[in-house]
């Protein structure tokens, strides 16, 4: 028969010895001083204060003592545990400080360094103008209409009243994707040169009433240089509807003019020829620049006029009655008006951009003082 337990002595268990508690300790401490760093320290206290750590084990053996060694022993795991919790807590914090100086050095941000990012690009000019001018007749209930830039010739010409000996379809230079079989065949294909084939097929498309604003690129056979380009931008726009009037025409171009160029500009027509519109008329617009004061007073010239206190927009007209026709609209109920300008010269004019190449060049430098407008 086993002694009774209360005989047992808690220095005979070898775990609870003094000295072997001393050790456990020191050992701790040695590693916590060792650490060099959270990651370390981490694995420091798993090994020395974990569940499974030498002090914990021994901690165990407490609970099997007889009652009168348990107080003895408790207090020397204990105190040896504290010591070792303690001295986690204050290698923790030193090595938290160490950790936030070394990152407030090496993560340091030089705010004054010059950035070395890569420039951001910024959208074209002719783009967000365009858009613009989309935007103004959107809030006005027009729907945005577009068109391929590969059109039929009877689209870009004969259904809008351009027949194959008017001398406008020599005048616009154009280039032919596919030749027409014989002079007065319809068949061919160009490149438009013009965004008046999205008015006949905005026509087409739809029932009376038609309101359409088409922007677009457009082809003509000219050489670049600083005022010609053999690509460049239109925008169209087209009204069918009852009752419509040249005065309907003139309002529109009026709050056109001035939401693109400001409070109180106006437009003048003046007469002109399109086989498309009948009456036909050139649009000007009040120079926004001098308002017209430079008309005549050398000492006062303009340079975004000419000092002529107009500058030329592009052409309008109430649609021709043909052209309703050849689209299946009644000329006896529906009337309409319609205009096109470029885009490139009113770029010109509105920035004073002074050679038209600089818009085809797709150098940044030229977009980005226009602003990055998205
Ligand atoms: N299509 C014409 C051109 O490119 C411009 C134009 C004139 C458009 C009169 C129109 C218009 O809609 O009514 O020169």
């Amino acid at each position: 028969m086993s002694a009774p337990n209360k005989s047992y002595d808690p220095v005979e268990v070898e775990a609870l010895k003094p000295e072997q508690i001393a050790r456990m300790r020191d050992e701790a401490l040695a590693a916590i001083a060792a650490a060099g760093d959270l990651a370390a320290l981490h694995e420091v206290k798993v090994a020395h204060a974990g569940d499974r750590s030498p002090l914990a084990l021994a901690n165990r053996e407490i609970g099997a003592l007889p009652p009168h060694a348990k107080a003895d022993a408790g207090k020397r795991v204990g105190g040896a545990r504290g010591e070792v919790k303690r001295a986690l807590g204050i290698r923790q914090e030193e090595l938290e400080a160490e950790r936030d100086e070394r990152v407030l050095v090496e993560e340091a941000v030089d705010v004054t360094l010059p950035l070395d990012r890569e420039p951001a690009g910024a959208r074209h000019p002719l783009t967000t103008l365009m858009e613009r001018i989309e935007d103004i007749f959107v809030a006005m209930g027009y729907e945005v209409a577009e068109g391929p830039e590969v059109e039929s010739e009877w689209l870009n010409f004969d259904a809008l009243n351009i027949a194959p000996d008017h001398p406008a379809r020599t005048m616009q230079d154009t280039f032919f994707v596919e030749s027409a079989a014989t002079d007065d065949d319809q068949s061919g294909v160009v490149l438009r040169t013009h965004t008046s084939p999205v008015q006949i097929r905005s026509m087409l498309d739809r029932e009376p009433p038609v309101y359409v604003i088409c922007p677009g690129r457009v082809y003509r056979t000219d050489e670049l240089d600083a005022t010609h380009t053999p690509v460049f931008h239109q925008v169209e726009l087209l009204a069918v509807d009852e009752g419509l009037t040249m005065a309907d025409l003139k309002g529109t171009l009026d709050h056109m003019v001035q939401s693109l160029f400001g409070e109180g500009m106006t437009t003048r027509l003046r007469p002109n020829y399109f086989p498309f519109t009948e009456p036909s008329a050139e649009m000007d617009m009040e120079c926004y620049v001098c308002r017209g004061a430079s008309v005549g007073d050398p000492d006062r010239p303009c340079r975004t006029c000419g000092s002529e206190g107009w500058i030329e927009l592009g052409g309008c007209g109430m649609v021709n009655p043909r052209v309703l026709t050849a689209c299946g609209v009644d000329p006896e109920k529906y009337s309409g008006f319609a205009f096109g300008f470029g885009i490139e010269r009113m770029l010109m004019f509105r920035h004073n951009v002074e050679d038209m190449r600089d818009m085809v060049e797709g150098d940044v430098r030229f977009t980005r003082p226009f602003g990055m407008e998205i």
